[in-house]
């Protein structure tokens, strides 16, 4: 929420040097002629709301490809090669625009106005109480019934080098309950070090909570049928947020050592996670990241030694929702007809802590007319034999 003029400064920036896209053409490419040529390129995907979908594909110099729908403003395919050589997707996301319509939960999408749960829809700013929409059981859910995954962005491509995608979200007044109305930016870039960087910003012109983050979901060995139990994560979390039944954060900062909760060593994410009680079972909490500013720091990294892929979070963020697939239970299919099983996939979604606005002891969320939020996620993939 600091630094609102730097940033305000920078959005202006963005939007000058991007290009609307409102045809379904081919957009900026830079090196040679073929598929895999190193740039951004658009297809349309459909239609919902009455609107266009454009499927966006963002190409680096060394071939790898994420595709990006401005439904949801979701990342559908992240496709890179693992240790022999072999390309494979290591994000669950569908071929077309129905997989999406079918109200999968979140595969890859942009989470808001609010990411993750606010306590049985409700809070209050001053003096003024507000009533979100209860999606979740008794509580709110990522941003409501119509989240900012279920709408449809408007997209901008950069003329630079690196392709970068910039999509655009104005959240009205009254939306899913939230005050005030809310313009939203999106950066998505890919770079020739296979960095995959989300970067937000947003202002609002009444107060109003926000919690962005992005809702992929990963599996590095490209293989959603084998699950992500033997993949080792670490952490730089020395606590988290134990949480009630429902999902809802007890208030209590706990420290993880001694319990399953502690990645703060690399270890499988199957070790442990028996021992995390609840229904379905699983992880599916927020961790308290031990960087102490808003500075990009590296807070997390999975590897799975099968494809010797590795992926390194970095974020701008406070905490960290580690989830565990734990309630995908097969109904969902892949676009090839394979069902997606608990633990298929994990989400490491940057964020601030859940139910923020109802826990005082919690970093604030609330966004107040002229000041602009900012934050920035970078997932980075390398590969080693
Ligand atoms: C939540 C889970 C939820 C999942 C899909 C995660 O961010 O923490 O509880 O099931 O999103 O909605």
């Amino acid at each position: 929420m600091k630094h609102a003029l730097r940033f305000s400064l920078a959005i202006a920036a963005i939007g000058s040097i991007f290009t609307s896209c409102n045809n379904a053409t081919t957009t900026a490419t830079t090196g040679k002629d073929s598929s895999t040529k190193a740039g951004i390129t658009k297809v349309p995907w459909g239609t919902a709301d009455n609107k266009e979908v454009s499927l966006f594909t963002l190409t680096n110099d060394k071939g790898v490809q994420v595709k990006i729908s401005t439904y949801g403003g979701a990342v559908t395919s992240w496709v890179s090669p693992d240790k022999n050589g072999k390309p494979s997707n290591i994000v669950l996301g569908f071929d077309s625009l129905s997989g999406y319509l079918a109200k999968p939960p979140y595969f890859g999408a942009l989470v808001g106005r609010y990411g993750n749960r606010i306590a049985k829809g409700k809070f209050s700013i001053d003096t003024a109480h507000y009533t979100l929409a209860t999606n979740n059981g008794t509580n709110h859910l990522h941003g409501g019934n119509k989240g900012f995954d279920k709408q449809v962005w408007d997209a901008a491509v950069s003329s630079d080098n690196t392709p970068t995608l910039l999509l655009s979200y104005v959240s009205k007044d009254g939306e899913e309950g939230y005050p005030g109305n809310l313009k939203v930016n999106v950066r998505y870039t890919l770079t020739n070090d296979d960095e995959l960087k989300i970067e937000y910003s947003a202002a609002t012109d009444k107060a109003t909570p926000i919690n962005l983050t992005n809702h992929s979901y990963f599996n590095l060995s490209g293989d959603p049928t084998t699950t992500i139990l033997n993949h080792k994560l670490m952490i730089d979390a020395d606590n988290y947020t134990p949480v009630d039944t429902t999902l809802i954060p007890t208030g209590e900062i706990k420290a993880v050592k001694g319990s399953a909760f502690d990645f703060t060593t690399a270890k499988k994410i199957g070790r442990d996670i028996g021992q995390v009680a609840g229904n379905p079972g699983g992880y599916d909490h927020n961790w308290v990241l031990n960087k102490k500013d808003t500075s990009l720091s590296k807070v997390a990294v999975l590897s799975d030694s099968i494809s010797g892929r590795t992926l390194e979070v970095y974020t701008t963020q406070p905490g960290l929702q580690f989830y565990t697939g734990n309630f995908l239970d097969g109904t969902i299919k892949t676009s090839a007809g394979q069902p997606i099983n608990k633990n298929a996939a994990l989400c490491m979604e940057t964020q601030h802590f859940p139910d923020s606005p109802n826990q005082p002891k919690f970093p604030t969320t609330i966004l107040k007319p002229g000041q602009q939020y900012h934050s920035l996620t970078v997932y980075k993939l390398s590969v080693s034999k």
